[in-house]
């Protein structure tokens, strides 16, 4: 199945489908110091803030670079270096959030579960009940690992009750699944350009508390990665302090016009969540079996278990599928033997019944006659 450009459908957790235009939206050149450019990028900023409904206490900065860059900025730039953190993990996300303190040396506790469950807040309330040094909760909202959906509400209120600050890494459900900071107290959020926002990849941002950013002057060990000194430059003169990513931002604005015209995030969401259940449901019907049970499962990515048939070769599937126009991503769990197919990007119900056609005729070409488990 054709893709308006050629190109296979990208079922994956990013780079993903992005429309016509917003692909066309970078066919030219910028200055850094384009009065155009400059002007697209402060609106890109307010319209990523109001996303949030955050604009009356947070500011947006970006950052250059994949989703990991803004990760990086942002617990750089907040976690004091003397600080304590506690860092939920039930993924590689989360993981990766612990790998980046130990680069910069700051201390943490973790509270690990499993990759198919989700943390259960009445023990982050204990933790933090028990350690009063314990200063910032780092979480991840959709854990793309396996794509579970991780209760960002309930912990933000734990950390409000225990008046700690909370970061989320919101990289794979921004823009989707809803994040509003007048109900969920927040100091910083991370997403990107990519993901459910569908602009091209090179670009991340941070929604971060004004009042916390005002004191994180000199905290970041980084110069690239000051998210302070990025933003006091940007609210200068709304240019970036180093080369900006301009045909990032370009594209970004339009798919950000794109999202708008669809609903926004309601909009978004309902064109995700009913992807998902093209999925869900056809991916079930082949005998396939979802690592997650339906209500921790987040509309973005779904994780199926490995089929036990062993004509099943999880190499020759993904080329066949590739070959009829899709691409899907391999599991990413350290538990069990699994694949992963995205519901984000510009996909919709034909493009979902054909990814389904595609699993159902490669299967066939396989020689499988079901994809259920062991
Ligand atoms: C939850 C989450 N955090 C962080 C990242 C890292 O983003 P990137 O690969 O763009 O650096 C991803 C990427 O998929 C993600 O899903």
């Amino acid at each position: 199945m054709p893709s308006p450009t050629g190109d296979p459908f990208l079922l994956t957790p990013g780079p993903l489908t992005t429309a016509i235009e917003t692909k066309e939206a970078m066919l030219h050149d910028w200055g850094s110091r384009d009065a155009g450019f400059i002007e697209t990028n402060a609106r890109v900023r307010q319209r990523v803030l109001a996303i949030a409904n955050a604009a009356d206490t947070h500011v947006c900065v970006p950052m250059q670079g994949s989703g990991t860059f803004a990760v990086e900025a942002t617990l750089g730039t907040l976690v004091p270096r003397q600080g304590k953190s506690l860092i939920l993990i039930n993924g590689a996300y989360g993981k990766r959030m612990a790998k980046i303190l130990d680069y910069m040396n700051r201390a943490y506790v973790t509270l690990e579960t499993p990759e198919d469950s989700a943390p259960d807040p009445d023990d982050v309330d204990a933790i933090l009940a028990d350690d009063g040094d314990i200063s910032h909760v780092i979480m991840v909202h959709c854990e793309t690992t396996s794509g579970i959906l991780n209760p960002v509400e309930k912990i933000s209120e734990i950390c409000a009750g225990h008046g700690r600050s909370l970061i989320i890494d919101a990289m794979s459900a921004f823009g989707a699944i809803q994040i509003d900071a007048k109900k969920i107290r927040f100091d910083a959020v991370m997403a990107s350009s990519n993901k459910c926002l569908e602009g091209v990849p090179g670009m991340g941002f941070s929604i971060i508390r004004k009042t916390s950013l005002e004191d994180c002057k000199g905290n970041a060990h980084s110069l690239s990665l000051d998210l302070f000194d990025q933003w006091q430059a940007m609210e200068a003169n709304n240019q970036w302090r180093f080369t900006p990513p301009t045909h990032v931002i370009a594209a970004f604005a339009k798919a950000l016009d794109l999202y708008e015209a669809e609903g926004g995030q309601p909009g978004r969401l309902a064109r995700y969540a009913a992807n998902c259940k093209i999925l869900v449901d056809g991916m079930r019907d082949l005998g396939f079996k979802t690592l997650l049970p339906d209500q921790l499962q987040a509309p973005i990515i779904v994780t199926f278990h490995m089929a036990a048939d062993p004509k099943f070769d999880f190499q020759r599937f993904y080329d066949g599928l590739k070959d009829k126009g899709f691409v899907i991503y391999p599991g990413k769990l350290t538990v069990a033997d699994s694949f992963r197919i995205g519901c984000i990007g510009q996909l919709g119900e034909t493009e979902m019944n054909g990814a389904l056609e595609a699993v159902r005729q490669t299967l066939s070409e396989m020689g499988v006659t079901s994809g259920a488990p062991a």
